[in-house]
């Protein structure tokens, strides 16, 4: 039985992907700093996320899908702990978890590492620089570790959704999610559930010959 670890687990996107991979009969443990999870655990801290490992051991899969929304305000308005603070979850949680459990599945020969990016990373957002720039920061930190594991057998890949609805967008004002919305040909919101069947796919073994990819999901949003 594989085993795959879900950060971000509790919520959203990274609950439908724990869910799927559960129904696919993987071992799923979810880490969060929210309860709901399995293991409490704050992606940016390393110590923490070296213990956790410790703790859960090696996994085959990987999901990255902790992550904030940050400033949502003009650039110049951002405070540099709001900058900070963005790039502390989304890029460096990232990070923390690559590399804790990257080396474990290169030397089992097997494994799968997802990370959730966003269109935003690959278009930019107005009044989101910091999440737009955090964004492209995951897809450059995939791109590089999909290609140094290239012949491992373990694949490195991202997904890059557009507007999904879940907790993350709740507090978005409705003229912005309108806006986002009329951006996407398909005139609607993701569901979470989309975004896990495709994590799904790029977490198994039908996912063969594609690493250091970005996998648009997007109602026809994206471009390139
Ligand atoms: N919802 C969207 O529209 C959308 C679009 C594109 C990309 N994404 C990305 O998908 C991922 C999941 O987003 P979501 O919509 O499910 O959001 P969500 O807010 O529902 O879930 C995110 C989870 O990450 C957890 N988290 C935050 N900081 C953490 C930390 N320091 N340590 C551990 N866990 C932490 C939260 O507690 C929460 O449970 C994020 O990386 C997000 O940027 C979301």
């Amino acid at each position: 039985m594989r085993t795959a670890l879900v950060s971000g687990g509790a919520s959203g996107i990274g609950r439908a992907c724990a869910d799927r991979l559960s129904a696919e009969g993987v071992r799923v443990v979810t880490a969060d700093l929210a309860p709901g999870c399995d293991v409490r655990l704050d992606v940016t801290d390393p110590e923490a996320v070296t213990a956790a490992a410790g703790r859960i051991g090696p996994v085959d899969i990987l999901v990255n899908s902790a992550g904030i929304i940050g400033p949502n305000k003009p650039l110049w308005e951002v405070s540099d702990e709001e900058w900070a603070a963005t790039f502390a979850v989304n890029v460096t949680g990232t990070f923390h978890l690559c590399r804790a459990f990257a080396r474990g599945m290169a030397e089992t020969g097997w494994g799968r590492i997802v990370n959730l990016a966003s269109i935003a990373g690959k278009e930019g957002n107005p009044g989101l620089a910091a999440y737009s720039a955090s964004k492209a920061a995951v897809i450059g930190l995939t791109k590089a570790l999909g290609k140094e594991l290239a012949t491992s057998g373990v694949l490195v890949n991202a997904v890059a959704p557009a507007v999904i609805e879940t907790p993350m967008n709740a507090a978005t004002a409705p003229e912005v999610l309108d806006r986002l919305v009329s951006l996407i040909p398909m005139r609607r919101l993701g569901r979470a559930e989309e975004v896990a069947e495709l994590v799904a796919w790029l977490a198994s073994e039908r996912c063969s010959f594609s690493t250091g990819a970005v996998y648009d999901i997007s109602g026809g949003r994206a471009t390139y």
